[in-house]
C-alpha cells in the first residue's frame, strides 16, 4: 500500500511552565492518506490546536516535542527551520480559527491573500487573477469585486472564506471548483 501523506506517531508536546512542564499532547498517532480527509475530535482543551501547531512548525518557545511527524515520508521534526518555513504555505497549510485574529484589518483582502504569491515574483495581472480564483473556489460571490474590501467589510462567514482562501494558496493547480448538484 501506498505510504500515507502524512504519519503521526507517538506526538507528545511538553509546555514549559513557571513549574514543571505540562504534557498537553500525549502519545497521539493517526494517518492522513493522499485526497482523504480526517477529523480531529476531542473537548476544548484537549489539545487539537497543539497538535496542528506541531505540524505547521509553530509551537510556543520551549516546547518539547517527541514522536514522529512524517509529511511524504520527509521527517519534519529532523527539518531545518528553513525547509519547515517552504512546507509551510507551499504544502502544508493552516485554516486559523478565529479569522479576524488572522487577518490584517488595515489591508484589503485582495492584498492579504496576494501577499505570499507577489513574494513568489509572479506579475501583479497573474496575482489578481489567482487571487480572484482562489476567493471563488473558497465561496466568495462576486471575488473580483471583493478585493478592494477591507476585513470589517466582510460577515464572520466571508471573512472565514477569505482565510481559507489563504490555506488553498498552496494547492497548485487548483482541482475545479465543486458544482452542487
Ligand atoms: N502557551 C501555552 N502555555 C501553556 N499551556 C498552553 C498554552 N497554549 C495552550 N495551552 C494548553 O494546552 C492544552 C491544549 O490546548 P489546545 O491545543 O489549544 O486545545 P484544543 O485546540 O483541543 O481546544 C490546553 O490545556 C491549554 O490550556
Ligand atoms: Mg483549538
Amino acid at each position: 500500500m501506498d505510504e500515507p501523506l502524512l504519519d503521526v506517531s507517538g506526538l507528545s508536546i511538553d509546555l514549559p511552565t513557571r513549574s514543571a512542564p505540562v504534557r498537553i499532547v500525549d502519545e497521539v498517532s493517526f494517518a492522513i492518506p493522499a485526497a482523504t480527509t480526517v477529523g480531529l475530535i476531542g473537548e476544548s482543551g484537549s489539545g487539537k490546536t497543539m497538535t496542528a501547531n506541531a505540524l505547521i512548525g509553530l509551537l510556543p518557545d520551549g516546547a518539547v516535542v517527541q514522536g514522529s511527524l512524517r509529511w511524504r515520508n520527509e521527517e519534519l521534526l529532523k527539518a531545518t527551520s528553513s525547509r519547515r518555513r517552504e512546507l509551510r504555505g507551499d504544502e502544508i497549510a493552516m485554516i486559523f480559527q478565529d479569522p479576524l485574529a488572522a487577518l490584517n484589518p488595515t489591508h484589503t483582502i485582495g492584498r492579504q491573500v496576494g501577499e505570499i504569491l507577489r513574494r513568489s515574483g509572479q506579475s501583479r495581472a497573474a496575482v489578481r487573477t489567482r487571487v480572484v480564483e482562489l476567493l471563488d473556489r473558497a465561496g466568495i460571490p462576486e471575488p473580483a469585486a471583493k478585493l478592494a474590501s477591507y476585513p470589517h467589510e466582510f460577515s464572520g462567514g466571508m471573512r472565514q472564506r477569505a482565510v481559507i482562501a489563504m490555506a488553498f494558496r498552496c494547492c497548485w493547480p487548483m482541482s475545479p471548483r465543486p458544482r452542487s448538484t
